[in-house]
């Protein structure tokens, strides 16, 4: 019997084929280092576990409201005025289990069949598998790395049809580090208002910026998008709570009661104990501050070392804690056995002849790329970026 043809259609993940092959060298007894992770390598801060087992032990053990206990919509409520000076009523908020939900939630209630979803690529694997998945079509407008990954308006224009029905927009951007200027999100909000498009915009890693550089939300800069835009964040990357699942969607009321619906049928509310943690972590939980100064630390040192490799080029990233070489030097290559036709060749070589792990750009709608994690302690990533120049070094 055959599978849905939604399900055949959905690419597998590279990052977990990578992962797997990791994990079989691993077994092997060989000490991979692992650039692959998309989670901060700090644990969840002491206090916010603690929260979880004070709400477990009080019973908060039972269905909660499908999108959120009062005191986590209060968290959520307070950080959007805090942090973005924006306004959202309850009724304009529902947290999910995770971003990944509240993305995937929103996609199913904003486009379906026959609609196309423009993102700027590359871009975050599901975001593609999403739209699919969904019934719509994922249509890409390129940037690269000349320009900073950094779209032009103009280009993402081009893409639209009659049939756009969605744009995603991600900064800081997974796999790039890319983060959007000011100048950039007043000219998107103009091309939404005039296309009337939906738009949602992906800031997980909003608090993940460096050297000064500023994170706007879109919707604070021009309050008439809080008509067009679904705002997306998550305690998942900020405080190190991937495990927990906990991410949020804020746009307007028709949107939020509509992803309400659909997820009360669905998964639900997310874990009810977790709410109270995440709650706790988006009011009291400012441990990140220290984390950004480290991965500011890594992230110069991936830098420089990637820079001195032949065959490399690569832009200082300016968020997240991603950096993507372009490789393009080295596809072609040989080490004298195998010739690397693409950037998925060259990660398997990578893995295998530096044992160290990294995500092609094939992932990302990108060729010629790899993504490279610094969520790793400074030893390990001395060492992998030795054996990676070393690696690289045999390439003719
Ligand atoms: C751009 C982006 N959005 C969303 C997510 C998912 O976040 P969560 O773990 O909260 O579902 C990720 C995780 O890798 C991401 O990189």
């Amino acid at each position: 019997m055959n599978l849905s043809q939604r399900a055949l259609n959905i690419t597998p993940s590279a990052t977990l084929a990578v992962s797997e092959k990791a994990r079989k060298l691993k077994q092997e007894g060989k000490e991979v280092v692992v650039l692959s992770a998309g989670e901060p390598d700090f644990d969840t801060p002491e206090d916010v576990k603690q929260e979880a087992t004070r709400a477990l032990k009080e019973g908060l053990t039972k269905y909660t409201n499908t999108t959120g206990v009062d005191e986590l919509k209060e968290a959520i409520q307070q950080k959007f005025k805090q942090d973005n000076q924006l306004d959202f009523s309850f009724s304009q908020i529902a947290a999910c289990a995770g971003a990944k939900q509240a993305i995937y939630n929103s996609l199913a209630v904003l486009c379906g069949e026959g609609d196309e979803v423009v993102i700027p690529a590359p871009c975050w694997v599901s975001y593609i598998e999403q739209v699919k998945l969904v019934g719509a079509k994922p249509v890409f407008a390129y940037t690269n790395r000349e320009n900073g990954y950094i779209p032009r308006v103009e280009d993402i224009e081009r893409m639209l049809t009659p049939q756009t029905k969605v744009l995603i927009i991600n900064s800081p951007n997974n796999p790039t580090g890319a983060v959007y200027p000011r100048e950039l999100l007043l000219e998107l909000a103009e091309l939404v208002k005039k296309h009337r498009l939906w738009l949602i915009t992906d800031e997980v890693y909003e608090n993940l910026v460096f050297e000064g550089t500023r994170h706007y939300s879109i919707v604070t800069l021009d309050p008439e998008m809080y008509d067009y835009t679904v705002t997306i964040n998550a305690v998942s990357k900020t405080y190190s709570m991937t495990g927990w699942r906990v991410g949020y969607a804020a746009g307007p009321e028709k949107v939020i009661k509509a992803l309400s619906g659909l997820q009360s049928h669905t998964t639900g509310n997310p874990n009810a104990m977790a709410q109270m943690a995440a709650a706790y972590a988006i009011k009291n939980n400012r441990d990140y501050r220290e984390w950004v100064k480290e991965f500011d630390y890594r992230r110069k040192y991936v830098y420089e070392m990637l820079n001195q490799m032949p065959g490399i080029e690569c832009n200082e990233p300016r968020g997240a804690f991603y950096i993507f070489p372009e490789a393009s030097g080295l596809i072609g290559k040989s080490n004298g056995n195998i010739s690397l036709k693409n950037s998925l060749d060259l990660a398997e070589y990578l893995l295998e002849e530096a044992l160290v792990a990294v995500v092609p750009g094939e992932a990302f709608a990108a060729d010629n790329h790899l993504r490279i994690s610094y969520v790793n302690s400074r030893e390990n990533l001395k060492k992998g970026m030795e054996q990676m120049m070393e690696a690289v070094g045999k390439l003719k």
